[in-house]
Order: structure tokens, then C-alpha cells, then sequence
């Protein structure tokens, strides 16, 4: 698939942040020439511009510019542009054509692959939605050079996820491969590639996709809760020790080896730094309580029960939630002194 088929005999907007604007743009104008006569929208960085005003003032430019719908509609950032984009595409004049290219490691290899699109209503996040899959999803891993070190550390907390979730061999191979840059790209493919065929195979996550959910329970409760600290806890770091906490669960509950839980660790401690500080379990309590994935007053969770293997919507108990993240959160913090 080239860019040039893909942009023949239609307009093309792009809509990117300014950070990717500044960062990424130049190099796909050099690369590609005719991306210099495109019209541009650019939006504000950060999950605040996921908004229904955004999303609105993008419609408005493209009435403006007469945009109909064959334009084709080009997503340039991180998973907030990709999500944004992606909506608006959705829905301007009942849904057109959409290319993504995802800037951001966690866009290429998890926000970008699978057509969810969202906006963050309030304090909601992905409060409204589409599933709507994109004409094409370009990945161009130079993009990632001026990536800064906190967002990669994302992206590889959803590879890492993958890795446990396809096989032994690859969560290796992400382990002793990724500090190789000539290494990366291959990883990264592979990652996209395995979020890709889960989706196909079950694009409205009736069951198969919600293994992809695995270290998101306690992930987001973690990343939640972090907000009223002194240190917020990014996304990616936060889904790696939900993927910790979640291995040590599975342990004590008989599901796995104890040495499953260790490789974990080890794996997860050699490629992403600890926090300085997490919440405690009664601060995560709310947020645990609140998942997606619960039905009435039970706690739910997609659990990985081996490299390769997992189980889903198993019912997990308070007191046994409680005695893993503390057990997790002892050793982690004992390891690290
Ligand atoms: N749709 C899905 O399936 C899905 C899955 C996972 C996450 N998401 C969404 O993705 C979003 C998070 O994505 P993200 O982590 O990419 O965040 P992001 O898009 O906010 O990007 C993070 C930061 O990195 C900057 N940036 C991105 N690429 C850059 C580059 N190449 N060089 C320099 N700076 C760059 C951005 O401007 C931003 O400041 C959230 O809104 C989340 O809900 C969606």
C-alpha cells in the first residue's frame, strides 16, 4: 500500500497535536512531498482535547474547507489523536475514509490497531465511542526517535502484555531483543500484528478480545488512584504492575506456578522502572469496583494464567485482591531497596 495510491484523486486533511506536528510532520513532507499541500488541523496535546468541543471544532474546519465525504481523513499522533480522529472520521457526514498513523509506541502497537474510537466525557474516559475500522493503519517506527522515555515506557507495557498473551518464545524475545534498536522494529510489528488478529477474529469483544484486558483492572485502578499523589503514575507503568499483581493473583489462587509470577517480575523490572510510590489497596478499591468488566457487585478480571494462556471473567474475591496487591507491592519495593 502506498501513500500516493491511497491519497489519489481525493482531499486530504491531516489532524495532528502540535507536539507530533512538529515532530513528525517534517518527516513525512520530506518523505512524501504532496503531504506539503495538505490542509492541516492541529489540536492541543494531552487527553483533554478527547472532547466533544475538540471533536466539534475539527467538524466545523472541515465544513469550512467543503470537506465531503471521499475526503480522506488522516490521524498524525499518540492514541489521543488516533481516538479523536478516528470518531471524527466515524461520524462527519455519516462516516468517510481514515488513515492512522500512530506516532506514539502505545498508538503503533495497541490504540491504532482495532477501530475502538473515543472521547472522554467530563472526567470519563472513553465515555462515547465507535468501533470503526480505519482504511489503512501506516507505521513508520522513525517516528518514535523523538518519542520522550515516560511514553515508550507505555507502548511497552501493552507490548509486554502481548508477549505474555502469545507465547514464552516472543515474551523472551521482547526481553532480550528490545534494548536492540535494529530489533525494534520486528518487535513492534510482531506486537501490532498479535492485537490484529485477536481483533479479527473478534472485532466486538464478545470474548476472545477481552484477554487483551489482562493488568488493565488493576492498571487502571492503579493509574486512577496515582492521580491525587504527589507522582502520578503513567498509563504503561501502571498496566506493568497490574500485570505483576495479577501474576502473583493467579499464583495464590492455584492457577499457575509461582514461577510464572517471577518471570513476570523479572521480565517487567528489566525493561520498565518501578514507581517511587503507589496507592494503597483501599485507595484502588473504588476504581476496582467500577471496571468495565464487572457485572452487580463482583470484581472481574481477564487473567493470564500462563504465557499463552488465560481465562476470562473470573470472579475474584476483595480479600484475595487485597492480599495479592500486597504481596506484589512488598516484593516490589523489597527487590528495589
Ligand atoms: N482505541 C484503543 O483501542 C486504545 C487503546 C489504548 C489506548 N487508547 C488511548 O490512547 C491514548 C493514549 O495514547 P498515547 O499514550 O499515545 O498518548 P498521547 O497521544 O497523548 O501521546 C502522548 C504524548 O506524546 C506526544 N507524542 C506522540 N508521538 C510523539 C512523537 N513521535 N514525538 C514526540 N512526541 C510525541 C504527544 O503529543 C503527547 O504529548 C489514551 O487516550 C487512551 O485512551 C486507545
Amino acid at each position: 500500500l502506498t501513500w500516493s495510491k491511497l491519497c489519489s484523486h481525493r482531499k486530504v486533511v491531516i489532524v495532528a497535536d502540535s507536539n507530533t506536528l512538529e515532530s513528525c510532520f517534517p518527516l513525512l513532507a520530506e518523505a512524501h512531498p504532496d503531504f506539503s499541500e495538505c490542509e492541516i488541523i492541529e489540536v492541543e496535546p494531552g487527553e483533554d482535547s478527547k472532547s466533544w468541543s475538540i471533536a466539534e471544532s475539527i467538524i466545523q474546519r472541515l465544513l469550512e474547507i467543503n470537506a465531503d465525504k471521499h475526503t480522506l481523513i488522516v490521524a498524525l499522533g499518540g492514541g489521543m489523536i488516533t481516538d479523536l480522529v478516528g470518531f471524527v472520521a466515524a461520524i462527519y457526514k455519516r462516516g468517510g475514509p481514515c488513515v492512522l498513523m500512530p506516532t506514539s509506541l502505545l498508538a503503533m502497537v495497541d490504540a491504532a490497531i482495532g477501530g475502538k474510537t473515543a472521547l472522554n466525557i467530563q472526567s470519563i474516559k472513553n465515555a462515547v465511542g465507535t468501533i470503526t475500522e480505519p482504511e489503512a493503519v501506516l507505521i513508520y517506527p522513525a517516528f518514535l526517535h523523538t518519542l520522550p522515555l515516560e511514553e515508550r515506557h507505555s507502548g511497552l507495557g501493552e507490548m509486554l502484555k502481548h508477549a505474555i498473551l502469545d507465547d514464552e518464545r516472543t515474551w523472551k524475545e521482547l526481553l532480550n531483543d528490545w534494548n536492540d534498536e535494529t530489533k525494534q522494529i520486528g518487535l513492534i510489528r510482531h506486537s501490532a500484528e498479535f492485537k490484529a488478529k485477536i481483533v479479527e477474529a473478534d472485532l466486538l469483544e464478545h470474548h476472545l478480545r477481552q484477554q487483551l484486558n489482562i493488568g488493565h483492572t488493576f492498571g487502571h485502578a492503579i493509574e486512577s488512584a496515582s492521580f491525587s499523589m504527589k507522582e502520578g503514575i503513567a498509563h504503561g507503568k501502571a498496566v506493568a504492575l497490574g500485570l505483576m499483581i495479577e501474576a502473583t493473583l493467579v499464583v495464590q489462587l492455584g492457577k499457575a506456578p509461582s514461577l510464572f509470577a517471577e518471570s513476570i517480575r523479572d521480565g517487567i523490572l528489566h525493561l520498565i522502572p518501578l514507581p517511587k510510590a503507589v496507592p494503597s489497596f483501599d485507595e484502588l478499591l473504588p476504581y476496582l469496583r467500577n471496571d468495565k468488566k464487572n457485572q452487580g457487585d463482583t470484581i472481574r478480571f481477564s487473567l493470564a494464567t500462563g504465557f499463552g494462556a488465560f481465562e476470562l471473567g473470573v470472579e475474584i474475591q476483595e480479600n484475595d485482591l487485597r492480599k495479592a496487591y500486597n504481596t506484589e507491592i512488598q516484593q516490589l519495593f523489597s527487590k528495589k531497596l
